[in-house]
């Protein structure tokens, strides 16, 4: 039933508390994973803007600090991979660019995924909100079923 997985993560506590779950899902019948991580169009044109304002001359370096984000975020993927195989699962890493929500529904309708786990929260973390911007659109969505992994909240 939950053949194939996709798997969305930020690397926030959140998406890692979720990667326990994809990994038991094994037991529940699932064979293969995808794995995506979405670089944020809108975080590289923060970037490449800098924070310069007010007549200060715009930041120009900032395609360094890009590549290094971009050599991170492979390493750590590369790593969730190794994990995740070590269960007997079969492993697919995706490391598209755009805006998160879009990107993620579209690779879960290309790989045709029969589940998409994901946190509830991500690197925002607002505490007021019961869903992250990005699972919030995800869950409404996408046509099959979503496990969404709570964060932990005290009252
Ligand atoms: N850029 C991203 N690429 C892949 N998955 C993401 C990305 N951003 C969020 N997610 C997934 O969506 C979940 C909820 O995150 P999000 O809705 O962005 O919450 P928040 O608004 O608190 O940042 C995360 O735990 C993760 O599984
Ligand atoms: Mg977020």
């Amino acid at each position: 039933m939950f053949r194939k997985i996709l798997y969305p993560t930020d690397f926030s506590d959140c998406a890692v508390k979720a990667l326990e779950y994809v990994k038991k899902l094994k037991e529940a019948g699932a064979e293969e994973v995808v794995v995506v991580y979405v670089i944020d169009v809108r975080d590289l044109a923060t970037m490449s803007t800098g924070v310069a304002g007010f007549g200060e001359t715009p930041v120009t370096y900032d395609y360094e600090v890009q590549e290094m984000m971009i050599a991170n975020v492979k390493k750590k993927l590369e790593e969730l991979k190794t994990e995740i195989e070590t269960v007997g699962l079969k492993v697919a890493v995706k490391m598209p660019e755009g805006v998160p929500r879009k990107e993620i529904l579209k690779t879960a309708e290309e790989e045709n995924v029969s589940l998409i786990v994901l946190g509830s929260h991500g690197k925002s973390n607002v505490k007021e909100l019961l869903l992250g911007s990005v699972s919030e659109k995800v869950i409404r969505y996408f046509k099959g079923p979503v496990l969404v992994i709570k964060r932990d909240e005290s009252t």
